[in-house]
């Protein structure tokens, strides 16, 4: 089949552009306004952008809460959703009033950050304390202005829960992270499905 994405004329029951666009991976963006009230909310238009400084984006369909602390104080946390912690981050989405803390409603410790004011998650086995750079507020293809945001952040530091170094390196497949797929799917990373691939030029 093909269809016109701008007509969205797919003829399904529902648009499988996100079933496409999958597995991605969950930012769960702890952040704070001016005041000091905390907000935690998963997003899976969310991904690195390059490793050198490291660098992570994340795109909010409407002017969420996420956006609006952020814009207010110029830091986050991107927190690590793994399948113990499944059930918190899909409550953390729901969509409260502004000023409401996600992270009690959901029964979540904060832990503290080190160079950033938002806490971070504490179950959560990895955080990325970040600075926001910039917002690029998107048109489309016809050049009609759209509510639609992605913002960009510089990660300054980075929280690893110690018990998943083995011999140097991240066992990733050992935190158990969750990947967002299309409709209500997920896909869980595990040491089962992990496989290696040397890049050509490496010996
Ligand atoms: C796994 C998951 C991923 C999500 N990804 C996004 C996303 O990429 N962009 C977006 O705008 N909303 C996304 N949402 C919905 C937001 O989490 C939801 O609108 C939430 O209430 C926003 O909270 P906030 O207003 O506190 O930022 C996602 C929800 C879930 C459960």
């Amino acid at each position: 089949m093909f269809y016109d994405a701008r007509k969205n004329d797919h003829g399904l029951p529902h648009d499988p552009f996100k079933a496409i666009l999958a597995p991605r991976p969950v930012g769960w963006i702890s952040s704070m306004n001016a005041a000091g009230a905390v907000n935690l909310a998963p997003y899976s238009y969310f991904n690195g952008v390059c490793s050198r400084p490291p660098m992570v984006m994340f795109a909010s369909e409407g002017y969420k809460d996420t956006i609006a602390f952020i814009e207010e104080t110029k830091e986050f946390v991107c927190n690590l959703a793994t399948f113990d912690l499944r059930e918190a981050m899909n409550e953390t989405s729901a969509p409260h009033p502004r000023g409401v803390n996600e992270m009690e409603r959901a029964g979540l410790a904060p832990a503290p950050s080190v160079l950033v004011r938002p806490p971070r998650v504490a179950a959560s086995p990895c955080a990325l304390e970040c600075k926001w750079l910039q917002t690029v507020h998107l048109s489309d293809v016809d050049g009609n202005a759209l509510d639609r945001h992605v913002v960009f952040g510089q990660v300054v530091g980075v929280f690893i829960d110690d018990r998943f170094l083995r011999d140097g390196l991240l066992d990733t497949a050992g935190m158990r992270p969750i990947a967002r797929a299309g409709y209500h799917d997920y896909f869980v990373a595990t040491p089962e499905t992990k496989f290696s691939l040397k890049r050509p030029t490496e010996p």
